[in-house]
């Protein structure tokens, strides 16, 4: 598959390892040319880099991986008002979260996912935003030889099934997380979490094994 990074930071490198170990063709892109050449050297002979726009329109799969407040600027440069990206299938792992508060920026308005959908009119699939950079550099991301799940929020079947492939390309197993609308309650799911968790507290153990989330087991 080619996959285009809009990002040239820890999570293009996280994702972008996996995905050229598994064979993908990528651009990768960042506001620093000489930092996404040295991200497209580090990942190999498949991989090269190319200005924003380049990326945005090199992929069957398009991942978004830079900064909430920088969203607006790199789509902009990606060409997404002259529908670069229209119609294309885009992975958003963005999360907008207040530092410190871990509340969202994007409180009482749509979320990211649906302002990136409205802004580029591609078919975007929330995914990717619920761990830590780290996490995904393991190889396969697992605990106890239980491969992490990653819920994916999205409306376009084809959008769905392209990005679930590149989540099993990781050794993770996707999970159905609901449609586009859903996508606010994931990004708002990583805010409550990393607030859980820079407080110390293990937000894994917040939540119930699946045989008595609907009470105590009969
Ligand atoms: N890191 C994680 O553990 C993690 C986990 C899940 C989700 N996420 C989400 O993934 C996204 C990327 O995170 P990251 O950790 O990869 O961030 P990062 O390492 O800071 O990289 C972000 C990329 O965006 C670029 N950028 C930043 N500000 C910009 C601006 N004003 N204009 C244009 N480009 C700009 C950076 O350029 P420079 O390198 O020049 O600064 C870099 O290419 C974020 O939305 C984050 O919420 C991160």
């Amino acid at each position: 598959m080619r996959i285009g990074i809009l990002g040239a930071g820890r999570m293009a490198d996280a994702l972008g390892t996996h995905w050229a170990r598994a064979g993908h063709e990528l651009t990768v892109s960042g506001r620093d040319p000489a930092k996404a050449a040295a991200l497209a050297g580090r990942l190999g002979p498949t991989a090269r880099a190319g200005t924003w726009e380049e990326a945005a329109v090199f992929g069957e799969v398009t991942l978004l991986a830079v900064r909430d407040h920088a969203v607006t600027e790199v789509l902009e440069a990606a060409g997404a008002a002259r529908g670069t990206l229209d119609g294309r299938v885009l992975a958003d792992c963005v999360n907008p979260v207040v530092q410190g508060r871990f509340t969202l920026a994007t409180e009482g308005g749509p979320s990211m996912a649906r302002r990136v959908a409205d802004a580029t009119g591609a078919h975007v699939v929330k995914a990717f935003n619920l761990c830590h950079e780290d996490v995904w550099r393991m190889t396969p991301p697992a605990f106890d030889g239980v491969p992490l799940a990653v819920p994916l929020c999205g409306d376009d079947p084809a959008a769905l099934a392209a990005v679930r492939s590149l989540v099993t390309d990781l050794g993770c197993e996707p999970v159905d997380g609901g449609g586009l609308e859903r996508a606010g309650l994931l990004e708002a799911t990583a805010a409550f979490m990393i607030g859980l968790w820079v407080g110390g507290a293990d937000a894994q153990a917040v939540l119930p094994p699946l045989k008595y989330a609907f009470g105590a087991p009969g």
